[in-house]
């Protein structure tokens, strides 16, 4: 079956810049992900560049640059960052309390900015509120940022970095309202006036981002802020989402697609309460980013820390991350960053390894196609589709398609990103941009014979992009998108 849906994106109504920021990535100590999906060891069988696997290196460069927290998630509020760094065999082996086994250290500071350069990305780290202090964060921000004549900054030179690292992305602290210490919202924010008292002091010109959570907590770390006369030194608030939390990849019927598919949605309902909170609070003339610095699907049935949070991964992830990117597109007016959790070998991942093997999910792939929408301004976006039909969202439909658009600053060039979210179905979907004339399209889909499809070492490209045939009909393009499929648009505007 076919239906017909429509897409008019209003070339007038920019919503924010869209930066590399926001379509960028989560790396932690856990399973697989930093030890094996990043981290060969520079004498490795497997091809590396200074022990970094090089299959790594050359598909996250090809999605371009973009953000990369480390080293946690929950590993971060217990992880100590002397001892990551100088002679790796002198290195400590720590226990790994969340995630299990030992920790080499063998992968710290230094490889981590190693590994950002290699592939053009922006450093976030992750500070340790939970069984750290404020003076180990401050030394970790002068060891990375300083330039003066400081033993600290000279260890750094010491050892090999003479230049400072200017790190700008620091969280202070992860998750503090479970595995970051199980703080109520008023001992998180004595803990976050604190560390900011004397991080912020340190002038070296970096973002300090806060640890958000529902709208409990988030009411209450405001109004505490706020009372302390705090508010005007909070930069960035994060959140986390992770959904669909009893599915697994592979065993769903149309319904249950349906269903995971409407969950996705909840981020909506998550940006839309953060902001309602935030504009309460903040400056008008100074607001405060909103970070969703952990996403994505979770398989609690598989991905278990015995497990090392592996699990499938499929077309339906791919057309879930679409519908996420679409969202915190829509959202570009508060939301500064988003990283997905997490981009190898752990939950939604970007890339998968197995020893000597490598390859590429469906979710990589959306990320390539968004690409397109870096540097540009979201627009705000009408879509006209039929619904799903979906039983977990009653009197809130959930359409068939789900799309973004965005325009040059200039704006001579368009971009369209769109999924067909339908099990079953294909639909015929007309593009336009209103007084405006659309030429020189070219269309990339990413489609699978089934919603399950997947690549794997034997099958790496099973799902992977291929062009997309344009019409250009009176001032529209039209583009036919088979069920569960995700397409990139770009077109001249005249
Ligand atoms: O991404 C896995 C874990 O999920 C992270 O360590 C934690 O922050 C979150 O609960």
């Amino acid at each position: 079956m076919s239906s017909s849906a429509t897409v008019v994106a209003d070339p007038l109504a920019r919503i924010g810049r869209i930066n590399p920021e926001h379509y960028s990535h989560f790396i932690e100590h856990l399973g697989e992900c930093v030890y094996d999906g990043i981290w060969v060891g520079p004498h490795s069988p497997i091809p590396n560049t200074d022990g970094i696997r090089q299959f790594t290196i050359d598909a996250l460069k090809a999605v371009g640059p973009a953000v990369f927290r480390w080293p946690g998630g929950c590993f971060a509020d217990h992880y100590h960052w002397r001892d990551g760094i100088g002679d790796p065999a002198s290195r400590p082996r720590t226990r790994n309390i969340f995630w299990g086994g030992t920790e080499s250290n063998r992968f710290g500071t230094h490889e981590f900015i190693g590994f950002c350069r290699k592939i053009d990305a922006i450093p976030y780290i992750c500070g340790n509120v939970g069984t750290g202090s404020p003076q180990e964060m401050m030394d970790w921000l002068e060891y990375c940022n300083g330039d003066s004549d400081l033993t600290i900054v000279d260890q750094r030179r010491a050892n090999g970095e003479a230049a400072p690292l200017g790190i700008k992305y620091w969280g202070v602290g992860n998750e503090n309202w479970g595995c970051g210490g199980n703080m109520r919202p008023q001992e998180y924010a004595a803990k976050y006036r604190n560390y900011v008292t004397y991080l912020a002091r340190m002038n070296l010109g970096v973002q300090l981002i806060a640890v958000g959570h529902d709208a409990a907590w988030n009411r209450e770390l405001l109004r505490a802020l706020a009372g302390a006369r705090f508010l005007p030194r909070l930069q960035a608030l994060s959140i986390h989402r992770y959904f669909s939390l009893e599915r697994q990849a592979f065993n769903y019927d149309e319904s249950e697609y349906h269903d995971l598919i409407a969950d996705a949605h909840v981020l909506e309902d998550d940006i839309a309460q953060a902001d309602g909170i935030l504009k309460n609070y903040e400056d008008p003339t100074n607001p405060v980013g909103l970070i969703v610095d952990e996403w994505g699907l979770w398989d609690r049935g598989r991905a278990t820390p015995e497990s090392g949070l592996r699990q499938a991964n499929c077309l339906r992830d791919a057309v879930v991350a679409a519908t996420c990117l679409n969202i915190f597109t829509a959202r570009a007016d508060r939301v500064t960053m988003t990283n997905i959790a997490q981009t190898i070998n752990v939950l939604q991942c970007l890339i998968e390894t197995r020893g000597p093997d490598a390859w590429l999910t469906p979710t990589y792939h959306v990320y390539q196609f968004y690409r397109e929408h870096v540097g540009h301004d979201s627009l705000t976006t009408h879509v006209n589709s039929q619904p799903l039909a979906v039983q977990n969202r009653p009197g809130r439909p959930v359409s068939q398609l789900s799309a973004s658009t965005s325009l040059s600053e200039d704006g001579s060039q368009v971009s369209f990103a769109i999924t067909n979210r339908h099990y079953s179905e294909s639909v015929e979907c007309t593009l336009r941009l209103p007084e405006k004339t659309l030429g020189d399209a070219a269309a990339r889909l990413l489609a699978g014979d089934q919603a399950m499809s997947a690549n794997s070492a034997s099958s790496p490209d099973a799902v992977a992009p291929t062009d997309l045939a344009v019409r250009s009909t009176n001032d529209a393009l039209t583009i036919q998108l088979p069920p569960h499929s995700i397409a990139i648009l770009t077109a001249g505007v005249g």
